[in-house]
């Protein structure tokens, strides 16, 4: 990148609304080449995209399925899932598009989603954790876990470990983790994941996409050289179903400067596809560039907090996580 785009960059980056809405992806895509991804073949690669009966999930899989990937989404709700299958295949022209059912918040239903795709699928070249909620009023799981941190943060985790095997016998594979700006507000806080005192529907969100982007770089030390990469993203503020339900008054305010789906959902896409993620591990990225993961110093982890954030994982996700699996190789944080 030559100094006038990074300065640029830079700028957009510090003033948080123009980098979010669609002003940033669209000063950003003319500063210098910015690949152009349908050029990109995915034919022969496999990918699965949890949260694609929606949104952002469903813009990647339809770009994915368009240039030629065989993309495998999970939805929650049997019907609309399918409808989102049928919707994906016809609009990209391509018909290799799979559907499986889990509720991403039931530790039940992502071992079984993980038995089912080991069984279905001989190869995953990308597994993207897209599944995401906003909730005003605090809620549980089935398993008794708080809901944000259920879905956005303990199914990725059991997904994730559970399907690194064939992930890892794959090669050449990527694990994509969709975050949220919103984090930046919130540090890691591993005695309150469950979100017990003083609810707060933004807080107990923003936490728990903190805890993925951490996760995100745990795993990536971890698996440094075993050949998967790591990378988590935060989109931007794109209209959406989601931010529809959730955030109506962004959806006022900004209206049309919000992304649109394709443009939130470009990342993921480019972290899929193109070869510069292939180079580093456990990184955050925002339109297709590396983004620091602190705006306050306030934010920054404690001392031992991400071990401590996976060895609660590890314990919660339960004992089918990797079964006869050696344990990689911890971070020091
Ligand atoms: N749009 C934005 O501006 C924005 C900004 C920052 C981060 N994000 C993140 O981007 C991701 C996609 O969000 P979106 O804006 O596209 O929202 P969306 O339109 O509501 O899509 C969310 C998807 O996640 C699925 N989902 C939610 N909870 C689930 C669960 N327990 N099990 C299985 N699937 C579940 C939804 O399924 P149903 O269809 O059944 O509801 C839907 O497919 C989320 O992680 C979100 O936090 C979005």
């Amino acid at each position: 990148m030559t100094f006038g785009a990074r300065l640029v960059d830079g700028l957009l980056e510090a003033t948080v609304v123009g980098s979010f809405t669609k002003i940033g992806i669209e000063v950003r895509r003319r500063l210098e080449h910015w690949e152009d991804l349908d050029q990109v073949s995915m034919a022969g690669k496999v990918v699965l995209i949890t949260g694609a009966s929606s949104g952002l999930g469903m813009a990647a899989a339809r770009r994915l399925a368009r240039m030629g990937a065989s993309v495998r989404i999970v939805g929650r709700d049997p019907a609309k899932t399918v409808a989102a299958r049928d919707a994906i295949a016809s609009e990209s022209g391509h018909d290799d598009v799979g559907v499986y059912v889990a509720d991403l918040s039931s530790l039940d239903d992502v071992r079984s989603l993980v038995a089912e795709v080991l069984d279905r699928e001989d190869r995953l070249d990308v597994l993207v954790n897209n599944a995401g909620a906003l909730l005003a009023e605090r809620r549980e799981s089935v398993d008794g876990h708080e809901m944000s941190f259920a879905t956005m943060v303990l199914g990725p985790f059991a997904l994730t470990e559970g399907l690194l095997p064939l992930l890892e016998r794959t090669g050449g594979a990527r694990v994509v983790n969709v975050s949220s700006g919103g984090m930046y507000t919130q540090r890691l806080v591993v005695d309150d994941l469950e979100s017990r005192t003083g609810y707060r529907g933004s807080v107990a969100y923003a936490r728990a996409k903190r805890a993925l982007v951490v996760l995100t770089g745990e795993w990536g030390q971890r698996h440094a050289g075993s050949g998967v990469v790591f990378h988590a993203m935060h989109p931007g503020l794109a209209a959406t179903p989601g931010v529809h339900a959730s955030l109506p008054t962004f959806e006022r305010v900004l209206g049309p400067l919000l992304r649109s789906p394709d443009q939130g959902a470009d990342t993921i896409v480019w972290l899929a596809a193109a070869e510069e993620p292939t180079r580093s591990n456990g990184k955050f990225w925002h339109d297709r560039r590396p983004r620091g993961t602190h705006r306050l110093p306030t934010t920054r982890e404690q001392p031992g907090e991400r071990r401590r954030l996976w060895d609660l994982l590890v314990e919660q996700a339960g004992p089918s996580r990797r079964a006869g699996v050696d344990e990689p190789r911890p971070s020091a944080g």
